[in-house]
């Protein structure tokens, strides 16, 4: 067998290793088996490059390897899990760049005017959406990093200023195409790079994760150009594989969040809603309670909902929450865990964090299961979640988040919201079931609260 048919062979394997690795990755229960496979995947196609004929300066691309190794496995181990967008946006906008620059690179090495106009448009491809995902990205991380604000940012004629960036790039486009030259690329880069920024400016708050996943099917999709320019059938593969998945994320995200993609893109959504100064102004007042008529209400309750949000997150309570529900489930209490698939701050934030105190998968109900059982549950607990039981989702066709699909805890015979403050949630919007009557407010971080609800539960 020849060397070549050799590295085809073990070209497919690493394929079929990204296929199986998303495959896994799309359950709790085999998502550290598919990690694995992808990695495998990987390294077989790291390897694989060594092998690419004429080959040189073996020692900078060992280097190279060495630094980003360097920085990307502590990153990766030590990030705090509710950061763990921020990393994706990182990582991303470095696959969108190098993307752009392999494109770059391959065009400065060949004769641009004996390049046929498919492969302009090949590179041209990469470099555009390479650049527009690097940039985007740069932005996205700092916004959601908070080293500039979260809100959307806005100014006068940006919609202008934006279609005629977008203009100038399918102008270079065209041009390119007919006189192509390396200044003109460059140009053409430099404008997609200004079109990525421009892009994420208005885009904020609870809509950056969402971006995220569209941007990172921007890049998979600018690495599968580079394996057309590059002749690698493997990244050809592994990019179109990173651009559908990262699709049809983008897509159930929005969904789940009852906005279109362009409404999330263009509507500068929550520019005038979010921040703290959105808490209610008018004095209405609340009831709240202690720790302990909250446990002696749960400990005589026939059916619990545990409803998680981002604030259970942040307090890391998940072991906790796990450790009231054994106890609750030993005084003979109907326990399950209702999760919305926005809950938190990134897709399956919630079964990641529940799963890691070890909570039965079965005991997970989704939203749509969840919904049927609100109406024959005594307490709905809400730890740090707000934006997903907003009723103002269903009842007011004003409000930016109408629409949207919640969980109906509303319909529970009691509520109790646990959280810090009256603050609103990563939209800013106001939530009237605070103000209900069957609801109460147990204020405190939520791993003390629940720490002290486990006390006050056990002495009832
Ligand atoms: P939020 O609506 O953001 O509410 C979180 C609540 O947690 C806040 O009201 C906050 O109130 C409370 N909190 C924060 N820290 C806390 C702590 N240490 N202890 C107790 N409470 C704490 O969260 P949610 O209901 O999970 O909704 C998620 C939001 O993110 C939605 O708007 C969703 O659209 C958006 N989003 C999610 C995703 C994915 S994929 N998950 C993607 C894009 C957007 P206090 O400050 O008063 O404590």
């Amino acid at each position: 067998m020849s060397i070549d048919t050799v590295i085809r062979i073990v070209d497919l394997l690493a394929a079929i290793c990204f296929i199986l690795a998303l495959k896994g990755l799309s359950n709790p229960k085999t998502a550290q088996q598919g990690n694995i496979l992808g990695a495998l995947g990987m390294a077989v196609a790291i390897g694989l490059n060594f092998k690419t004929p004429g080959l040189h300066r073996f020692g900078l691309i060992i280097l190279a390897m060495v630094i980003g190794t360097a920085i990307g496995v502590p990153v990766a181990r030590y990030v705090k899990m509710t950061a763990v967008p921020q990393m994706v946006a990182a990582f991303n906008g470095v696959g969108g760049g190098a993307a752009a620059l392999v494109a770059i690179s391959d065009f400065l090495q060949a004769k641009p005017k004996e390049l046929a106009v498919y492969q302009i448009v090949e590179v041209l491809f990469g470099v555009i959406v390479g650049s527009v995902s690097f940039s985007g990205s740069v932005i996205a991380f700092a916004k959601l990093q908070e080293i500039m604000s979260g809100r959307p940012i806005t100014y006068p004629g940006q919609k202008i200023i934006n279609a005629a960036l977008f203009a100038s790039i399918v102008a270079g486009t065209i041009w390119l195409c007919t006189d192509p030259s390396w200044q003109l690329l460059l140009a053409v880069a430099l404008l997609s790079n200004v079109f990525g920024v421009a892009l994420v400016l208005p885009i904020g708050g609870a809509d950056v994760p969402v971006l995220i996943s569209l941007l990172n099917s921007f890049t998979g999709l600018a690495v599968a150009a580079s394996g057309f320019v590059l002749h690698s059938v493997l990244l050809v593969v592994a990019g179109t594989l990173v651009g559908a998945s990262g699709t049809l994320l983008t897509r159930m995200m929005s969904q789940a969040m009852g906005r279109s993609i362009v409404n999330i893109l263009f509507s500068a959504f929550g520019s005038a809603v979010i921040g703290e100064d959105s808490a209610d102004v008018t004095g209405r007042s609340v009831v709240s309670a202690g720790v302990e008529d909250v446990a002696i209400l749960l400990a005589y309750s026939r059916k619990v909902a545990i409803v998680p949000g981002y604030g259970l997150a942040v307090a890391q309570a998940q072991h906790v929450v796990r450790e009231l529900a054994d106890l609750l489930e030993e005084r003979g209490v109907e326990v399950f865990y209702a999760i919305h698939p926005v809950a938190g701050r990134m897709p399956g934030h919630m079964n990641v964090l529940l799963a890691e105190a070890n909570v039965p998968y079965e005991k997970l109900h989704e939203m749509e299961q969840a919904n049927t059982e609100f109406a024959t549950t005594d307490v709905a607990l809400v730890i740090g979640a707000n934006d997903v039981v907003n009723p103002a989702a269903k009842t007011s066709p004003g409000s930016p988040i109408f629409g949207m699909p919640i969980l109906n805890v509303d319909e529970a015979k009691n509520v109790i919201f646990m959280k810090r403050s009256m603050r609103p949630g990563f939209t800013g919007i106001e939530n009237e079931l605070m103000y209900s009557p069957g609801t109460t407010l147990l204020f405190g971080d939520a791993k003390d609260s629940l720490t002290l609800l486990i006390n006050a539960v056990k002495s009832s």
